[in-house]
């Protein structure tokens, strides 16, 4: 674990990691091949895409300490690492006990210093004001409304003043009717999302999309980049 990692990290005063109403995915490497699978054959590319844009848009500088939150296998954990450097810090975290040990075997096979924790947005195991970039990844689909207005307070909470949050996730519901109803939390709209957002202590909301491609099952991707505003009193 990176020091400064171990420094932040505190146990979680509020039950373990696994007790969430979120959908957790616990596949471990199986979850990188159905990935690598849908991508290949169904998606036309657009998942890495994704990812590219995703730590575009947190316009990472070396040393900064960064948290992905339902960070799977960890595969935008690692791509951001290389981004932040020695210097910097990534911790990810998710419920998913198989998708934490694969992600510690993907980090440690390219010794990168990353800390994947089991852990749930609700109740952030890390101090206030902790990190510069928080992530979240086609993950806001799995949770509830209630859970997901609470994991953006706690996002608040351990971001800095001026710190980003980085949110991708499948575009509203409504437009991929069917198959989000296998999620039993449903698809997200990032309309709803805006309001949370606000309501949380979010300001300067930047919105790009990614559309459903026209020669493949890529079901469309929004992105929201938001700020923490770095007023005095926010939360
Ligand atoms: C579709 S996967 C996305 C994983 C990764 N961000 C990516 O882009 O590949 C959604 C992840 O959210 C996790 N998850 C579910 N409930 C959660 C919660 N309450 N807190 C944090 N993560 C959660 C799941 O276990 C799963 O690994």
């Amino acid at each position: 674990m990176h020091a400064f990692a171990r420094h932040l990290h505190r146990p979680s005063r509020k039950g373990s990691a696994q007790e969430t109403k979120g959908l957790i995915l616990n596949w471990g490497w199986r979850y990188d091949l159905g990935e690598w699978f849908c991508d290949t054959f169904l998606f036309g590319g657009k998942l890495r895409e994704l990812r590219r844009k995703t730590a575009n848009l947190a316009r990472l500088h070396p040393g900064e300490t960064v948290l992905d939150v339902g960070c799977g296998t960890g595969t935008l954990a690692i791509e951001v690492q290389k981004r932040v450097g020695t210097t910097g810090c990534v911790i990810g975290i998710d419920p998913g006990q198989e998708q934490i040990a694969r992600a510690h075997t993907k980090a440690a096979r390219r010794h990168v210093p990353i800390d994947f924790q089991m852990g749930v947005i609700e109740h952030l195991a890390f101090p206030d004001q902790t990190f510069d970039v928080v992530f979240s990844t086609l993950m806001m689909h799995h949770l509830p409304a209630p859970l997901k207005r609470q994991g953006l307070s706690e996002i608040a909470r351990v971001l800095k003043p001026g710190g980003r949050l980085v949110i991708a996730d499948f575009t509203h519901k409504a437009d991929r009717a069917g198959r989000a109803a296998r999620f039993r939390a449903g698809g997200s709209s990032m309309q709803d999302l805006a309001a949370l957002l606000k309501e949380a202590g979010f300001d300067h909301l930047e919105r790009e999309e990614m559309p459903p491609a026209r020669f493949s099952a890529f079901p469309g991707v929004s992105f929201v980049c938001a700020s923490k505003s770095a007023e005095e009193g926010s939360k």
